[in-house]
């Protein structure tokens, strides 16, 4: 059985990262979205949050399972049985980092990269981006899942 990790932060899960976890749900066995853990990174929201929002957006794949890590990311894909890593490319700019982190994984954790090039529907969607458009008092309805939606309403409206 081919697993694939689809790893981030995840803060918040947007549209773009559903659309490249549901392709890559059509494609393997079993996919493992996992939400890694950066303790020297001020995040939005929480870890449980992240998980619980990511959650629900895939309730209806059951080859989708949502895990955390903290730590190396070729070790959690050791921990969870992945042979390979999805990463959605968003635009050649995403492509600089994305190759070198992929010849990393590859060296020290003998772990395959494979890009999946976002929708162009998506391309202009970050999570940096969705965090200033809401705190700033704009809608973000509609680039993230209907539970993220909600819930960045509650925290920049309190
Ligand atoms: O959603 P992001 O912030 O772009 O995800 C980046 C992530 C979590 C995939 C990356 O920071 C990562 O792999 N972190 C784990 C630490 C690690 O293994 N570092 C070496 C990678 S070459």
């Amino acid at each position: 059985m081919t697993v694939a990790l689809c790893p981030g932060s995840f803060d918040p899960p947007t549209s773009g990262h559903l659309d490249v976890i549901r392709r890559c749900a059509r494609l393997f066995e079993r996919v493992v979205v996992g939400v890694v853990i950066n303790p020297s990174k001020q995040s939005l929201f929480s870890l449980e949050e992240r998980v619980g929002f990511l959650k629900a957006a895939v309730a209806d794949l059951p080859q989708v399972v949502v895990r955390h890590h903290q730590g190396l990311l070729v070790d959690f894909a050791r921990r969870e049985g992945a042979q390979v890593l999805v990463k959605g490319l968003r635009a050649v700019s995403d492509f600089d980092s994305e190759l070198q982190m992929a010849q990393m994984n590859q060296t020290v954790g003998g772990i395959e990269t494979m890009f999946m090039p976002t929708s162009p529907a998506w391309s202009f969607l970050s999570s940096s981006l969705i965090r200033e458009v809401a705190s700033l008092g704009g809608s973000v309805a509609g680039l993230v899942p209907d539970s993220v939606a909600e819930a960045m309403k509650e925290r920049f409206h309190e």
